[in-house]
């Protein structure tokens, strides 16, 4: 059995920033992971180059029963003490849109950076390592891996939620938090695609990769200005993504296919220059060609010559573009899911130190609790700033 002072479950994001930070305090640290390589969802984040932070992250971009929760441990470790740590390490990055960072070359390089600063700590990092079992005895936790046995003063689980678990995903976490009394939220996959309705599957037929700047809301009333896309499965894009996370099953969304510019006032314009063309001649100038020509098809959009529109025929369209009603008929799930809504209860946790209000020296942090951010780097950027502040009080 090997003693140490800190055993943390799970190489990833969270568990990797939380063991640099208690390693560098002179904690003897160990991490363990069933996965071959550490911060596999790092690696496949962003499209391969990882959206590592958003420099406008805030309290208000992430979803939590309480809202205040996040607030002290983001306050602690900004986006602009992550930036500082990718510089010092040489990391190249650029802004995308919305406050997004990303690496130039690739997501490895936040993995390096995370591995070098475990490895200047002293921590020692041991993957292919499941977790069998937890328990607690006296004053400490004995912890038995497939490989070894630990007994550790502070126990930190960092083992995620249950998106994609093809990468590993278990519900341990949940699993180890309800062995120790804890609270556990229902959990639902977040940030992923939504599936459809077969009159709809028809209706979007052949639209597959089409992409529009839309400003979608949810019946809660959230909006987000970003792009829907048309897949062969379902819509997705970040307008979707984002606007899943506040939607429940049965919900409709409604999608402003044109949120810049009022349909009325470009009739006015094309009475003026165009008043001889189709109503899908123009329609097709400011929307993608191929979804008008469907719409059309589908008897959704009238077509006319511009000058034969009845203020009727405009008053409608308007409501069409503008305040176009999709009911999705559910989501992906997990398996293609970004982040997982609802986990272990913060109720149940320090907001300063992550530990257990219930049972000492046990810390929860990462997509584990109930604190999932917006679409934009904002996830990563909360489990910085609790591995640290947790890394801080183990
Ligand atoms: P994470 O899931 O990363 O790590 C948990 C670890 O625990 C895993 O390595 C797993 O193997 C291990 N584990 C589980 N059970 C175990 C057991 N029984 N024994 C041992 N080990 C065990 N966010 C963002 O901010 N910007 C972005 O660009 C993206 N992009 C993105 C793309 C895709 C496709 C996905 C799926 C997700 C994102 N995200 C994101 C979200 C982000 O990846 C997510 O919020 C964090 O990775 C969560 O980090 P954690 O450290 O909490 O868990």
């Amino acid at each position: 059995m090997q003693q140490i002072d800190t055993l943390i479950i799970g190489a990833g994001a969270a568990g990797l920033m939380c063991a640099a930070t208690a390693g560098y305090r002179g904690k003897s640290v160990v991490v363990v992971d069933m996965g071959k390589k550490p911060g596999r969802k790092i690696l496949i984040s962003g499209g391969g180059r990882c959206n590592f932070t958003n420099e406008n992250a805030q309290p208000e971009n992430y979803l939590c029963k309480n809202p205040h929760f996040i607030k002290s441990a983001l306050s602690r470790y900004s986006s602009q003490d992550f930036i500082e740590l990718v510089e010092r390490h040489g990391v190249e990055y650029h802004h995308k849109t919305l406050g997004q960072l990303f690496c130039d070359d690739s997501a490895q390089n936040i993995v390096d950076v995370l591995m070098t600063e475990c490895e200047w700590a002293g921590v020692d990092v041991k993957m292919r390592n499941e977790v069998l079992s937890v328990s607690k005895q006296d004053e400490s936790f004995h912890v038995q891996t497939t490989e070894n046995t630990y007994q550790c003063k502070s126990l930190v689980i960092a083992s995620g939620g249950l998106t994609m678990p093809k990468l590993g995903a278990t519900p341990i976490g949940f699993n180890i938090a309800k062995q120790f009394g804890l609270n556990v939220l229902p959990t639902t996959a977040a940030l992923v695609p939504f599936t459809l309705h077969d009159h709809d599957k028809q209706r979007f037929d052949g639209l597959s990769g089409i992409s529009i700047p839309t400003k979608i809301s949810s019946e809660c009333g959230t909006e987000f200005k970003e792009n829907i896309l048309f897949t062969h499965r379902g819509l997705s894009g970040p307008a979707i993504l984002q606007i899943s996370s506040f939607w429940q099953a049965g919900q409709a969304v409604t999608i402003n296919l044109l949120p810049d510019s009022p349909i009325q006032d470009l009739i006015t314009e094309w009475r003026e220059q165009n008043s001889q063309k189709s109503l899908k001649n123009m329609l097709s100038t400011i929307l993608p060609k191929r979804f008008i020509e469907a719409m059309v098809s589908h008897a959704e959009i009238f077509d006319k010559a511009i000058n034969q529109l009845s203020k009727d025929d405009v008053y409608q369209l308007a409501e069409y573009l503008h305040q176009w009603q999709i009911k999705p008929n559910g989501t992906e799930g997990y398996r293609t899911a970004e982040v997982t809504l609802g986990g272990v209860d913060t109720d149940e946790l320090s907001s300063k130190t992550f530990e257990s209000k219930k049972v000492p020296n046990l810390y929860f942090i990462g997509e584990v609790i109930d604190v999932t951010g917006w679409l934009g780097g904002y996830n990563f950027q909360a489990c910085w700033a609790q591995g640290v502040a947790c890394g801080q009080a183990v």
